[in-house]
């Protein structure tokens, strides 16, 4: 990139119209006075390696990577966080001034940072989680609490299949627990995650019976469309500590815009009405 240029980023995936991160990026630039464009693209995934090696050249310094790219974005990256290698996908790219491409996840970072602000009191090490999914953002939640010394966690998941592989993969602090058999183990929790679908617009609640918590507990839902759902609703009935999942959207953003752009933004309620503009 040449000096002086306005400095570019946006998010990649395919779709990409339901990405609130222009919106976030676009509240910060806008709150802090920065020069600066952060714009949605939607790109197929055969396209996403020559867009990713072009970027650079048109005046791009890095770019966020959404659903179905976090994968590829880590094989063709050049150089790879701990974090994202550990994840086994990107969701944040920085752009070297010779093109070369840096790929990093902050997704667990901005899973840490929401429960820190929305339950400042929970310590991962105090007792175990008990995660609901196996998919790729099941992956960045474990690897976030294993890294905070979470003594164990509880792993369920409709295809039992699927957290065995991740029992493999991430070691004795996670048990599988059969996916009927999971409301049985909540009441032992410090900590209840939905990394699954359920209870997003469109689809089933997560059913889970949570009278059995601590009160204090924390409990936490992915899921921001509808920002509360059942789960979190229960949690608070049952006199827990309920942290909806726009946070972490919010949180995972921050990195990426101080290394694109130069300043380490807020994530505030302004932020989040940005976000759900
Ligand atoms: P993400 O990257 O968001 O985690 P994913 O890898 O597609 O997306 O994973 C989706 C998760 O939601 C999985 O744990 C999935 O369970 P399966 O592995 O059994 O598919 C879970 N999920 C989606 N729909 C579900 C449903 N109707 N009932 C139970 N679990 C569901």
């Amino acid at each position: 990139m040449t000096e002086n240029r306005i400095p570019l980023a946006g998010v990649i995936g395919h779709p990409i119209a339901h990405s609130r991160s222009p919106k976030v990026h676009g509240h910060w630039l806008k709150t802090y006075g920065l020069a600066g464009h952060y714009i949605p693209m939607d790109v197929a995934p055969e396209d996403l390696e020559q867009v990713l090696r072009t970027l650079p050249k048109a005046g791009f310094v890095g770019a966020n990577v959404t659903v179905p790219h976090k994968e590829a974005a880590l094989r063709i990256a050049d150089t790879v966080t701990e974090q994202a290698s550990r994840i086994g996908a990107a969701n944040t790219l920085t752009f070297a001034s010779d093109g070369t491409i840096r790929a990093d996840n902050t997704d667990g970072y901005g899973f840490m940072e929401n429960l820190r602000s929305g339950a400042p009191d929970w310590n991962p090490k105090d007792g175990p989680a008990v995660i609901f999914g196996a998919g790729g953002a099941a992956r960045a939640v474990i690897a976030a609490l294993i890294e905070a010394g979470v003594p164990e966690i509880l792993l369920t998941n409709r295809t039992r299949a699927r957290a065995e592989q991740l029992q493999q993969e991430f070691g004795d602090t996670i048990t599988v627990v059969d996916w009927v058999q999971a409301g049985n183990v909540v009441e032992d929790a410090e900590l209840v995650v939905n990394t699954t679908s359920l209870g997003m617009v469109g689809q089933p609640e997560l059913r889970v019976p949570l009278d059995g918590l601590q009160p204090g507990a924390v409990v936490t839902d992915l899921v921001y469309t509808p920002l509360q759902t059942r789960l979190l609703r229960e949690a608070e009935e049952a006199g827990c500590i309920a942290v909806d999942g726009l946070g972490m959207l919010l949180h995972q953003a921050v990195p990426g815009f101080e290394s694109w752009f130069g300043k380490r933004p807020d994530v505030d309620d302004a932020t989040r009405a940005a976000a759900l503009a």
